[in-house]
């Protein structure tokens, strides 16, 4: 036989070694695999062979190509895995990586989030109404007479097409106290709704005032609901939001809406109402008592106005306005900041 096994296997280890990369491991291939390859040509040329000769070189030309493809296939691994530690040898992981910025809750609607979530734990619903409103929900229904300052051009946007009749003319709510109408002609009681929404008022603006801010409003109507109820609520509510030791006192007050009707205070969340003289606290001015909203039994003219039978009904409403919370809980001292989006301030929450 004119092959020299011995010969061969020592050229194919040769060959192997000298192997760089895929392209040298492909012309590898072709040498001994290829179909004009060096054992391709060893299997045609059997039939040279004597009849003796035959079977044993058909059987070493066969095995010789295994051996062949399994070093083929094991040098590949052998590549690719050289060229992934490469690949991981440039990473530098020492370097700092690309940070992700997670957007996140503006500090008013985390303010609305967190006092609607108290009333629909309550048993509340979420109802929201739009911001265009007409004259009649925002201030006849809810028994504001005619001749009221609120209603001036000086505390109420009014849009320009004002040729309509009085109460059909439109305007921008200047309350979310609108939607208790709404909802009231639209539904019979048992009602308790809180509305959270956007309300406007022309005033100049400065660090307590912006022509733009956001309410809550809060109402249950039922038969035979009392003040009692409207206090119990919003003690809850209060030290829920601001915490347990929170005081609150109901001061007697006048909205045309209620009756009677109460601003409604809570003790210094800074100085906890300790020290009632105390001048220097930044947060009440020494007065020890912060105003955070205005509250009272809803009207018989507000229930006459919806079309509910005389009598039969009470209820009370509340409103709150949301800047002035988020002031309060997060010591923020000037309004204009939760507008002019300050990524340096709004990161903060
Ligand atoms: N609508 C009143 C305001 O904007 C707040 C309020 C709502 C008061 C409900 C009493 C009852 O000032």
């Amino acid at each position: 036989m004119s092959w020299d096994i011995k010969d061969i296997s020592r050229q194919i280890q040769e060959d192997l070694n000298n192997i760089k990369d895929s392209s040298g491991l492909e012309n590898f291939r072709v040498k001994y695999l290829g179909r004009k390859g060096m054992i391709s040509q060893m299997l045609s040329n059997l039939s040279d062979l004597s009849a003796e000769e035959r079977p044993k070189a058909g059987r070493l030309a066969n095995e010789l190509k295994q051996k062949v493809s399994f070093l083929i296939n094991e040098k590949k691994a052998e590549l690719t895995q050289e060229h992934d530690t490469k690949k991981v040898e440039v990473l530098d992981f020492g370097l700092p990586g690309i940070s992700q910025e997670i957007g996140h809750e503006h500090p008013v609607s985390r303010v609305i989030n967190q006092v609607c979530e108290i009333f629909v734990k309550l048993g509340f619903k979420i109802v929201e109404g739009p911001e265009i409103e007409t004259e009649f929900n925002n201030f006849t229904a809810l028994n504001i007479p005619p001749d009221h300052p609120s209603r001036d051009g000086f505390d109420t946007f009014y849009l320009k097409q004002s040729t309509r009749p009085v109460d059909k003319k439109l305007l921008l709510r200047s309350h979310t106290s609108p939607v208790q109408i709404r909802v009231m002609k639209k539904y019979a009681p048992p009602l308790a709704v809180v509305v959270p929404g956007r309300v406007y008022r022309p005033d100049a603006v400065d660090a307590s005032h912006s022509f733009m801010f956001h309410q809550i409003e809060g109402f249950l109507v039922d038969k035979q609901v009392r003040f009692s109820e409207l206090k119990g609520v919003l003690v809850h509510f209060a030290k829920e939001l601001f915490g347990k030791d929170i005081q609150m006192r109901f001061r007697p007050h006048f909205f045309p809406f209620t009756e009677p009707s109460a601003e409604v205070d809570i003790s210094c969340i800074m100085c906890k109402n300790k020290k009632a003289t105390d001048q220097r606290c930044s947060v009440c001015g020494g007065k020890s008592w912060l105003e955070i909203l205005g509250a009272g039994m809803i009207h018989p003219h507000v229930f006459e106005a919806v079309g509910y039978p005389k009598g039969k009904y009470t209820g009370f409403a509340f409103g709150m306005g949301i800047e002035r919370i988020a002031m309060l809980k997060y010591g923020i001292n000037d309004i204009r900041l939760f507008f002019e989006n300050d990524l340096r301030f709004l990161r903060q929450f």
